[in-house]
């Protein structure tokens, strides 16, 4: 095809506004973003179905979200489960191909960049159903990690792409999508965190948990972090060079629980490990906390609008805007304790090189997202 030949897309600008939009979630992060989307469409009467495919299914990782957020009970729940990448994306798109041949949604809205997303941004587009994806045109440039192969794959199949930040959208123009379908609309995980703040009452939770004043909140769940047990004993024993100083609280993501159980995470007087906590405690722990120390990318986002120092041991991030607006710093798994130490004695070492918060982060992200899809 010559570069001149117009591109030949679903339209999805003009959907029928009588047409179901269906959102897809399965996974933690997804419901966290999807919650403000969907209650920004249904103020304005959209007909909508959330359809959870089930990826992750405990009670911590994904029920506790919808009765916390007010998400509406999913319309459907695939029940997909675990399983390898190709097991589980292709659970994934066999389920959703059933769901979207017998709704014909008019649009299907994907969060995120975990298998669910992938999946649903692909059968939709051979189903020719419009696609938009919310947090669209993040960037880690590490092909080693799923989430940027989903990511990379989900924005070349969207029509409607909604971004956070306006690297994401200067990424999107360069790899050639059409600005046209870019919108910068803020970020719908701080919707939620700014939509419940008054929620996340630090006094009440120090109290239940029996938690000091000073305190390290820690979360890990990157497959560079606990897949290899070398790697997770490393990081036990770091875990530990910080617990000397100061109590650390981790809710232990389900991934590496085992690992981290083997490696003896737990064996040390001032180390809490507590199962996954739901959405409201989790914001609060980290609210309370001295330092977070985490791969996670919502929690880097989190930290950014909270002001708590976040020590990221990842060698990169799909999410520069949280170092350059706030609170977030890159580190190897050897800086941990030195850092710590800085940030005890009241040092910053993440200090933000701007001095606000990202551009949009504002709250109202979903209420944007819901104008534009509207059109009202
Ligand atoms: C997934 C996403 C990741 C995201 C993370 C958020 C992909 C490829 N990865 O990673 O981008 O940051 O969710 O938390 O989509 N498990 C349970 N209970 C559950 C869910 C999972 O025990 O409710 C265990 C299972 O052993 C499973 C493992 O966790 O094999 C990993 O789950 P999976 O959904 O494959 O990936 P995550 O590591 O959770
Ligand atoms: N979170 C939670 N309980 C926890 C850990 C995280 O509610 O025990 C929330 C966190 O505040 C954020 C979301 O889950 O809103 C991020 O999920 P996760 O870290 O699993 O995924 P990622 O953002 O890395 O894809």
């Amino acid at each position: 095809m010559s570069s001149a030949q117009a591109e030949r897309r679903p339209a999805a600008a003009g959907f029928a506004p009588d047409a179901e939009i269906v959102h897809i979630v399965g996974a933690r992060p997804n419901f966290v973003k999807a919650a403000p989307v969907v209650a920004a469409l249904e103020a304005r009467g959209v007909r909508q179905a959330v359809v959870h495919t089930g990826q992750h299914y405990d009670d911590r990782m994904s029920a506790v979200f919808f009765r916390e957020l007010g998400l509406p009970r999913p319309d459907v729940d695939l029940g997909v489960g675990s399983g390898s990448h190709a097991e589980q994306t292709a659970a994934l798109m066999v389920g959703l191909e059933r769901e979207f041949t017998t709704r014909s949604p008019g649009l299907v809205i994907v969060y995120g960049d975990v298998n669910s997303t992938l999946a649903a941004a692909l059968v939709a587009a051979k189903l020719h159903i419009p696609v938009a994806h919310v947090e669209a045109g993040l960037r880690s440039f590490d092909w080693t990690m799923p989430e940027e192969v989903n990511r990379r794959v989900t924005d070349q199949l969207s029509d409607v792409l909604f971004a956070t930040s306006p690297e994401a959208v200067g990424h999107l123009a360069h790899e050639g999508v059409d600005v046209d379908r870019v919108h910068l609309v803020g970020n719908p995980m701080i919707d939620t965190l700014l939509g419940n703040i008054d929620r996340f009452d630090t006094a009440a939770l120090r109290a239940r948990l029996d938690l000091p004043d000073a305190y390290v909140a820690a979360t890990l769940h990157r497959p560079a972090n606990v897949d290899d047990p070398a790697i997770v004993a490393r990081l036990a024993a770091r875990l530990h060079e910080v617990a000397d100083q100061v109590d650390v609280v981790m809710p232990v993501h389900p991934r590496g629980a085992k690992a981290f159980a083997a490696a003896g995470l737990g064996d040390h007087p001032r180390m809490r490990l507590l199962d996954p906590l739901g959405y409201v405690d989790f914001v609060t722990l980290v609210r309370g906390s001295t330092a977070v120390v985490t791969d996670s990318g919502g929690v880097q986002e989190e930290t950014t609008i909270l002001g708590v120092p976040c020590l990221t041991l990842r060698p990169n991030t799909e999410r520069p805007v949280t170092i350059t607006h706030g609170t977030n710093r890159l580190v190897v798994d050897s800086e941990l304790p030195g850092l710590v130490a800085k940030i005890l004695a009241g040092e910053t070492p993440g200090a933000p090189t701007v001095a606000d918060v990202p551009p949009l982060w504002d709250g109202r992200a979903g209420e944007r997202i819901a104008t534009i899809l509207a059109g009202r």
